[in-house]
C-alpha cells in the first residue's frame, strides 16, 4: 500500500521546470517518475498543465505539483501499488476530462510512472520485467538523431530530425556503436566545413549554414561513409519531418522556409518520394500534417509498402486516432510517447493495439527530457522493437541508450534483437 505521494519541481534538458513524483510504500520502498516535455507538440495530445504566469516564461508547473500533492495524493493511499490499472483508472477518474486538462497530464503521468517504479522496486525486479513478465526480452533497434532541426534548432532548417537506424548489426550494442561512429564522423565533417559544432535540443548537430533541407541527407550519407559503413546496407536513414509545424491548414500547403518554397500536398508527397528514390531512407515520421489525413493517405499509398511511415502528431499515442489510421490505411507505424496520452496503462494499451493491427510501435522520448529511463523499460516490456530518444550526445539521451546496454548485458543469451527484421511485421 502507498504511504505517501510527493511531487516536486525539477528541471529538464531545456532548463524548463517539470514534475517529479516520489511514491513511498508502507515498507519504505520508493518509486520515482520524472515527466518529459515536447516542443513540437501535437494538437491532440493530453494537456500538459503550465502555470502561464510570469515565472519561467509561463512554463512553471506549480499548479500541476499542487494537484498531485493536494488532490491526487489523498485518493491514491488505499490502492495496492501493484495494480497499475487501478491506479491509472483512479487518476483518470479524479481528473474527469477526456484530455487530462483539469489536473494536467504532467501531474497524472508523474504519479503513474512513480507507482510503476514503486511496484517494480517492491519486488526488487527491473521495470521491464515487472511490466512485461518473462516474455520481455526484445531489445529495441535504435533510431538516433544525427542532425536536429525544426523547432529543436530555432528553425535553422525546416525538417526536424535527420536520424540513422543500424540495419546490419546483429546486436543492439554493435548497432549502437555504429551509430556513435556515424555521429562522430558527422562532427568531423562539420568541423572540416568550418561549421561550428553546436548541438540542438536533442543532442544532434545544429544545422548552421544549410542551403537546403536535402543537404542534411547528403551529409548523413557522407557521415555513414566516413565512419566506414555503406549507406543503405549498414545503416538506413530516418527522417522526422514534423510537417505539422509548417503546414497551412487553410491553404492545405507546406511551407519550406529555408528554400522559400510553398508546396501543395501532391508536391510534398513528390518531394519525399524523390528523396526515398535518391537516398537510403527507410523511415519517415509525420511526412504530412496532423490535420491532413488526405495528404497522409497519398503518402502512404506512394511509400507505405516500401518504408516505415510513422504517425507522431497525427496519432498522439491515442487509440481512437490510430483506429482511424488503420481503417483508412494511413501510415504503418506509431510513435509512442507516454505524455501524449498520460498514463502507463494507456501507453501499454496503445502499444498493444498498434501491434495487434500490424502497425509498428516506436517508443519515443520528448525533446525536453531528464535522466528518467522509464521509456527504455516500457519498450522492452512490450517487445516494441524500436526506440527513438534523440541523439547520441547529452546525458538525458545517453541515460536511455546506456540503460539498454545494461539490460542487454543482463538478458545475456535470452536477449532477442530484431535488427532490420523489425520492419517485417508491417509488410515492409
Ligand atoms: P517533441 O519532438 O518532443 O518536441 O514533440 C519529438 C518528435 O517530434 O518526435
Ligand atoms: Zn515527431
Amino acid at each position: 500500500k502507498i504511504k505517501s505521494v510527493k511531487a516536486r519541481q525539477v528541471f529538464d534538458s531545456r532548463a524548463n521546470p517539470t514534475v517529479e513524483v516520489d511514491i513511498t510504500l508502507k515498507d519504505e520502498t520508493v518509486g520515482r517518475g520524472i515527466v518529459p516535455s515536447g516542443a513540437s507538440t501535437g494538437l491532440f495530445e493530453a494537456v500538459e498543465l503550465r502555470d502561464g504566469e510570469e515565472t519561467f516564461d509561463g512554463k512553471g508547473v506549480s499548479k500541476a505539483i499542487h494537484h498531485v500533492n493536494e488532490q491526487l495524493a489523498p485518493l491514491l493511499l488505499d490502492i495496492d501499488v501493484r495494480d497499475q490499472k487501478a491506479i491509472d483508472s483512479r487518476l483518470i477518474e479524479i481528473d474527469g476530462t477526456p484530455n487530462k486538462s483539469r489536473l494536467g497530464a504532467n501531474a497524472i503521468l508523474g504519479c503513474s510512472m512513480a507507482a510503476c517504479w514503486a511496484g517494480a522496486n517492491y519486488y526488487k525486479v527491473p521495470l521491464y520485467r515487472y511490466l512485461g513478465g518473462s516474455a520481455a526480452n526484445k531489445l529495441p533497434v535504435p533510431m538516433v538523431q544525427i542532425i536536429g532541426g525544426g523547432a529543436h534548432a530555432d528553425n535553422a532548417i525546416d525538417i526536424q530530425d535527420f536520424l540513422v537506424i543500424p540495419t546490419s548489426a546483429p546486436t543492439f550494442s554493435e548497432g549502437y556503436e555504429m551509430v556513435v561512429n556515424v555521429y562522430n564522423a558527422a562532427k568531423m565533417i562539420f568541423k572540416g566545413a568550418g561549421k561550428p559544432v553546436s548541438i540542438a535540443d536533442e543532442g544532434g548537430l545544429w544545422p548552421t549554414g544549410f542551403q537546403s533541407n536535402e543537404e542534411g541527407l547528403k551529409l548523413l550519407c557522407e557521415s555513414i561513409e566516413l565512419a566506414g559503413y555503406t549507406p543503405g546496407q549498414d545503416l538506413g536513414i530516418a527522417l522526422d519531418i514534423a510537417s505539422s509545424e509548417f503546414y497551412d491548414p487553410e491553404r492545405g500547403t507546406y511551407r519550406l522556409e529555408l528554400e522559400e518554397k510553398t508546396l501543395t500536398k501532391e508536391e510534398m508527397v513528390g518531394m519525399l518520394s524523390d528523396w526515398v528514390d535518391k537516398y537510403p531512407i527507410i523511415s519517415i515520421e509525420d511526412g504530412m500534417s496532423e490535420l491532413d489525413w488526405e495528404g497522409n493517405l497519398l503518402l502512404t499509398q506512394k511509400l507505405g509498402k516500401k518504408i516505415q511511415l510513422i504517425g507522431d502528431d497525427l496519432f498522439t499515442t491515442n487509440i481512437e486516432r490510430i483506429r482511424k489510421g488503420v481503417e483508412m490505411k494511413v501510415d504503418n507505424a506509431v510513435l509512442i510517447k507516454m505524455n501524449q496520452i498520460g498514463t502507463i496503462t494507456e501507453t501499454i494499451e496503445t502499444i498493444e493495439f498498434t501491434q495487434n493491427h500490424g502497425y509498428l510501435p516506436v517508443v519515443s522520448a520528448r525533446s525536453g527530457e531528464t535522466e528518467d529511463c522509464t521509456i527504455v523499460h516500457l519498450a522492452i516490456a512490450t517487445n516494441a522493437g524500436q526506440l527513438k530518444v534523440g541523439s547520441a550526445a547529452r546525458s538525458e539521451r545517453t541515460a536511455k541508450w546506456n540503460e539498454v546496454l545494461r539490460i542487454e548485458e543482463a538478458l545475456g543469451s535470452s536477449a532477442r534483437y530484431p535488427s532490420k527484421g523489425v520492419f517485417a511485421a508491417a509488410g515492409i
